[in-house]
């Protein structure tokens, strides 16, 4: 299982990893749950090739996508020139207070290099405006982070909601988990 984003992507590149969500029943879930809070603004951290961003601005809401990995920024300005993309470690997203969702969808929490998650995280929640959200989904493997290290570098944020799914199922404890955390 790769550690980071840099591991994965050594066997995986921009065009191979879009096909990934070509069988998928619905590859807008992520969007869905997103546009069902009603953001006027929302940022797309680790915004990959564009996926939930696209989807989220064909739905009227203004989005930037922002990423580490320039082959996959370049897929998706290619996708969209006309929306913002931004080069960038999360962890040194500057912008603060400007976001009604920041979104880390298809496993980003786990991607980021260990060293630099809570910082990731943090920044994230910088960025939200008040009443904010932060909705994260990634997978709960072993070497991953955990629900309980996730809820802790979302400092100054209360989980507002933690699902199984992006369709809001249950959370059982389960492989899969889906939390939305909000700015006070
Ligand atoms: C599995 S992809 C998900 C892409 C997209 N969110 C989606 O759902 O299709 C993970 C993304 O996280 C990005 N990523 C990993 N670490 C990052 C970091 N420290 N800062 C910004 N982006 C990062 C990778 O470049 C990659 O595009």
């Amino acid at each position: 299982m790769p550690q980071d984003w840099t591991q994965y992507r050594a066997a995986v590149d921009p065009a191979t990893y879009e096909q990934r969500w070509a069988g998928i029943e619905n590859p807008h879930g992520e969007a869905d749950l997103v546009a069902s809070y009603g953001p006027r603004t929302v940022l797309d951290a680790g915004c990959g090739t564009g996926r939930v961003a696209i989807e989220l601005a064909r739905r009227g809401i203004a989005v930037v996508g922002v990423d580490a990995d320039p082959a996959m920024l370049d897929a998706a300005r290619a996708k969209a020139p006309e929306l913002t993309w931004e080069l960038a470690d999360l962890a040194d997203v500057a912008r603060r207070g400007e976001f009604d969702v920041v979104v880390l969808a298809g496993n980003v929490v786990p991607y980021v290099a260990p060293d630099r998650r809570a910082a990731a995280v943090a920044a994230c929640a910088r960025a939200l405006a008040p009443g904010g959200r932060l909705v994260a989904g990634f997978a709960l493997r072993p070497d991953w982070p955990t629900v309980a290290d996730y809820d802790g570098w979302c400092a100054g944020l209360a989980l507002e909601a933690r699902y199984a799914t992006w369709d809001r199922a249950r959370y059982d404890g389960g492989p899969y988990a889906v939390s939305t955390h909000r700015h006070p």
